[in-house]
């Protein structure tokens, strides 16, 4: 069996033409809905993922709000940066590319940001909303896989789904969505004993820990659904992801492609949310939400 490819490309295309309308009939309101991305430091990488959010904006309609602050500056410039931000009423999301430098506290910084613009999701208040299934905005890495595996029609309720990562920005928050749904979650770590003893159980895979070529067909049970979160980039400049596509595929039933898989989806959820809290603040919340997935209260 070779795998179906789950498309993130075209998912977030098509989600994107819609957010275009969602920006006419808030502009028809008096609303233009703006982000601010704060990028600290000079980090490659970021810098191409600030680019990223930037040009989704623009492709949107969204105003973006570009702060570029130096790698030497201190803690207290962030956050005077922030609470400047917070009181901006054009300013509907905020977003604080990470990692920072290690001189600034992370924790301070996200703490820092007004509830109703953390677009991210980082904030302790919508973290604490995920544990208990009524996140406001979810974290946008898992918040896009949450929707390409819904494209794939198939319930996440009772299946094994194993995280390959526990970062608190994927594997830790995909890990509270899939369990919202009714999965059993297994998360795997970089201190995992035979990951593979785990990984072969699941019926949804998820790899998330920034390893070429970490999960191999060997590990991977016949008919899985497998995603790739991975962005890693080889020394011959080929950007791959955790999985080895050409051979697991040949045993997934749906596999995400790197590129093409969750990296677009990442920034689309970011606009979702963006457009979200403009909503909110009209009191005319629409968004594409999270349906299904915050309606399940475990005891
Ligand atoms: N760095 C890597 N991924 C992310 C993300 O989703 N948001 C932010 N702010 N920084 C990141």
């Amino acid at each position: 069996m070779t795998a179906r490819i789950i498309d993130g490309k075209a998912l977030a295309h098509s989600l994107r033409t819609q957010y275009r309308e969602r920006v006419a009939q808030l502009k028809t309101q008096g609303v233009a809905p703006g982000l601010a991305v704060i990028l600290v430091g000079d980090n490659p990488a970021s810098k191409v993922y600030v680019g990223n959010k930037v040009k989704a904006c623009e492709e949107c309609g969204v105003a973006s709000f570009h702060h570029s602050l130096p790698a030497e500056a201190g803690e207290a410039d962030v956050l005077a940066l922030i609470a400047r931000l917070n009181a901006d009423p054009t300013v509907h999301g905020i977003l604080v590319q990470l990692p920072l430098p290690p001189h600034i506290d992370v924790r301070r910084v996200l703490e820092a940001i007004a509830v109703d613009k953390d677009v991210d999701g980082f904030h302790l208040y919508n973290v604490g909303g995920l544990v208990v299934g009524n996140t406001i905005f979810p974290p946008c890495t898992p918040y896009g896989v949450q929707l390409l595996l819904e494209t794939t029609g198939i319930d996440v309720a009772g299946k094994n789904a194993v995280i390959v990562g526990a970062s608190n920005i994927v594997g830790k928050p995909m890990a509270l969505m899939l369990l919202q749904k009714e999965a059993t979650v297994t998360i795997c770590h970089a201190k995992t004993r035979d990951l593979a003893q785990h990984t072969i159980l699941a019926d949804i895979l998820i790899a998330a820990a920034g390893k070429p070529g970490l999960i191999v067909p060997q590990m991977v049970k016949q008919g899985a659904i497998v995603i790739d979160v991975g962005i890693n980039r080889l020394p011959d400049n080929r950007i791959v992801g955790d999985v080895d596509f050409d051979g697991v595929k040949e045993k997934a039933s749906w596999i995400t492609p790197v590129p093409g898989g969750v990296g677009p989806m990442t920034v689309t959820m970011l606009i979702e949310n963006t457009l979200k809290s403009a909503e909110l603040r009209l009191g005319t919340g629409q968004g594409i939400g999270h349906q299904g997935w915050d309606s399940v209260t475990l005891p």
